[in-house]
């Protein structure tokens, strides 16, 4: 089915000028971009974005590096778009992303990967209205 994703170029990627390289990657597999805007997200946009993973070790780490500098939050649509978009961000640690994905292309370490996507259909739909409402979306 079609589905939407909701996508974050990272301020790792978008500090080195990676945004069109990326979004190259995202268009080559099929995906088309419905939407997008490049933001400086708050410490507090983070830290609701980020939630799931306050009790983690790397919370701290994972506020800091986000908030850092700009990101670009996108929605990505297309045929089975939650596990197309994985599988072109290639594994969360780059040292274990496949050739060709974008962690493997552009990412430096686990914490710094250039890209967040959604993982799961309940995941997309609560994070695509954090960033956008629905007039902002243009299928
Ligand atoms: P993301 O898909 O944005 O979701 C949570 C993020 O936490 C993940 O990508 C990584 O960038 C980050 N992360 C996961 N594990 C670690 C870790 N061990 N140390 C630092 N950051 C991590």
């Amino acid at each position: 089915a079609t589905e939407r994703t909701f996508s974050i170029i990272k301020p790792d990627a978008t500090k080195r000028n990676l945004t069109g390289k990326i979004n190259a990657l995202i268009e080559d597999a099929g995906l088309r971009i419905v939407a997008q805007k490049r933001i400086q997200m708050t410490r507090e946009q983070a830290e609701t974005f980020y939630g799931v993973h306050k009790e983690r070790p790397f919370f701290g780490e994972l506020i800091d590096s986000i908030i850092s500098g700009p990101v670009v939050v996108q929605v990505l649509e297309g045929e089975g778009a939650i596990a197309k978009y994985r599988a072109v961000m290639g594994a969360t640690n780059p040292a274990s992303a496949d050739p060709g994905t974008i962690r493997k292309e552009f990412a430096v370490s686990i914490g710094e990967n250039s890209v967040h996507g959604s993982d799961a259909p309940e995941t997309a739909a609560i994070e695509i209205p954090q960033f956008f409402s629905g007039n902002e979306i243009v299928g």
